[in-house]
């Protein structure tokens, strides 16, 4: 596993993930048999919907009767147990993801199943009875609630992913902030139609884990949303072993050439803030220096970070460059005759180039979220 981690540089629930693709639940489908047909190609997987309570098991009930499939077990904490020592020997991270109507209900699960898997939240499902129940969208309504139930969730000491979809509640960046806040680690979101522009705006408002969704079937479909901020990429409809294998290998072979698989678009072509890795000196008019008004953070801060950060490694060089260091270069998909041979100079690859610009970049957004005080950040 040591060569995915090398690879993607991607830890979940303490363990590593061979690739950013994941399976997203399907109730009825989604189960543990489904992922180990499948598991040669993915990363994570989400089993489930369960419905983990009484009212949220009749809303399944009701959901069955009127012809969707669903699993109904009247007992769901060893069906749970089942499922998970039905993946044992699995290097696929699992998750399971539950419609529930109390904080409890899920707490409950986590006490009874442990740290070893994934806890995800289902604020998703749209079903009336569902929501009805109190569960699935009526916590996008209903946010502190949501809100609530991640922090006792986090409580039991799991790993917690919330499932949402996007255009429900007021404002996706206010929950998602609202989410991490409460202690959410992973933020899973259907995107419907709102696409990598809803995604950019999520990364840029808080620094958990993001999985995108929603019919990310194809590589460029994938390519737009790890260049705006998704950490990993989610299929349901499509998960069939021919579409995850083709995915899986196509991110894997631009990896291997690139060196950072989900690398943002330069700030002023429209990328997500932790383009700042690629931004120059702040002295000219475009769209770095609103950006660092907008997260609050002052102009002599940002060349600090940024120096500091690179200080003692490969990118603090670079005299021969527009601003004496590669800390201020572009990215490498911008043609540059000093960088290239700056790097060349430096005994680096290309793609290392890229694989220091992703920690350089890790450490500003370290910066914006954790070591500044609470209202500073954006
Ligand atoms: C039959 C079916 C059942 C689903 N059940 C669940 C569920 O139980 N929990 C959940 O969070 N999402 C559920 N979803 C939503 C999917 O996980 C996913 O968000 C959605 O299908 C969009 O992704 P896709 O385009 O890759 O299918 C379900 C989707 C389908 C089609
Ligand atoms: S600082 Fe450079 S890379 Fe960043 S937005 Fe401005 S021109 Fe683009
Ligand atoms: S030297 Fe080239 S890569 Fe570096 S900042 Fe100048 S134009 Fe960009």
């Amino acid at each position: 596993m040591m060569e995915h981690f090398e690879r993607f540089g991607l830890l979940i629930n303490d363990q590593v993930v061979r690739t950013p693709v994941a399976i997203a639940s399907m109730a009825g489908y989604v189960d543990a048999e489904y992922v180990r047909a499948r598991e040669k190609h993915i990363g994570l997987a989400f089993i489930g919907g369960y419905s983990i309570d009484e009212p949220a098991m009749k809303a399944s009930k009701l959901m069955a009767e009127g012809g969707r499939a669903e699993f109904i077990h009247e007992d769901i904490i060893p069906e749970l147990r089942s499922q998970v020592s039905l993946m044992s020997g699995s290097d696929v991270v699992l998750g399971i993801n539950m419609r529930g109507c109390t904080p409890a209900a899920f707490s409950r699960v986590a006490e009874e199943i442990g740290d070893g898997v994934v806890y995800e939240i289902d604020a998703h499902c749209r079903q009336v009875p569902m929501v009805e129940a109190g569960s699935g969208e009526h916590y996008l309504q209903n946010p502190a609630q949501l809100a609530d139930t991640v922090k006792n969730l986090k409580n039991s000491g799991v790993t917690v992913s919330v499932k949402i979809r996007a255009g429900v509640a007021v404002d996706d960046r206010a929950l998602a902030r609202l989410l991490w806040k409460a202690g959410a680690d992973i933020l899973h979101i259907d995107l419907m139609d709102f696409g990598y522009q809803r995604l950019k705006q999520i990364r840029n408002s808080c620094p958990v884990l993001l999985i995108a969704n929603n019919s990310l079937n194809t590589f460029d479909r994938v390519k737009d949303m790890f260049a705006h901020g998704a950490d990993l990429v989610s299929l349901a409809r499509k998960s069939d072993e021919r579409t995850l294998s083709g995915l899986d290998a196509a991110i894997t072979r631009y990896t291997d050439e690139q060196g950072w698989y989900n690398a943002p678009k330069q700030l002023c072509r429209g990328g997500d803030i932790r383009a700042l890795t690629f931004c120059c000196m702040p002295v000219k008019s475009c769209p770095l220096i609103p950006t660092l008004d907008s997260l609050g953070i002052k102009r002599d801060e940002y060349i600090r970070i940024k120096e500091e950060s690179v200080s003692g490694t490969p990118l603090e060089g670079g005299k021969n460059t527009c601003f004496g260091s590669l800390a201020w270069c572009c990215k490498n998909s911008s043609p540059c005759m000093f960088r290239d041979v700056t790097i060349q100079q430096t005994g680096i690859s290309s793609k290392e180039y890229m694989r220091l610009k992703r920690q350089l970049s890790e450490k500003i957004i370290h910066h914006i979220y954790h070591d500044r005080k609470e209202d500073d950040a954006c």
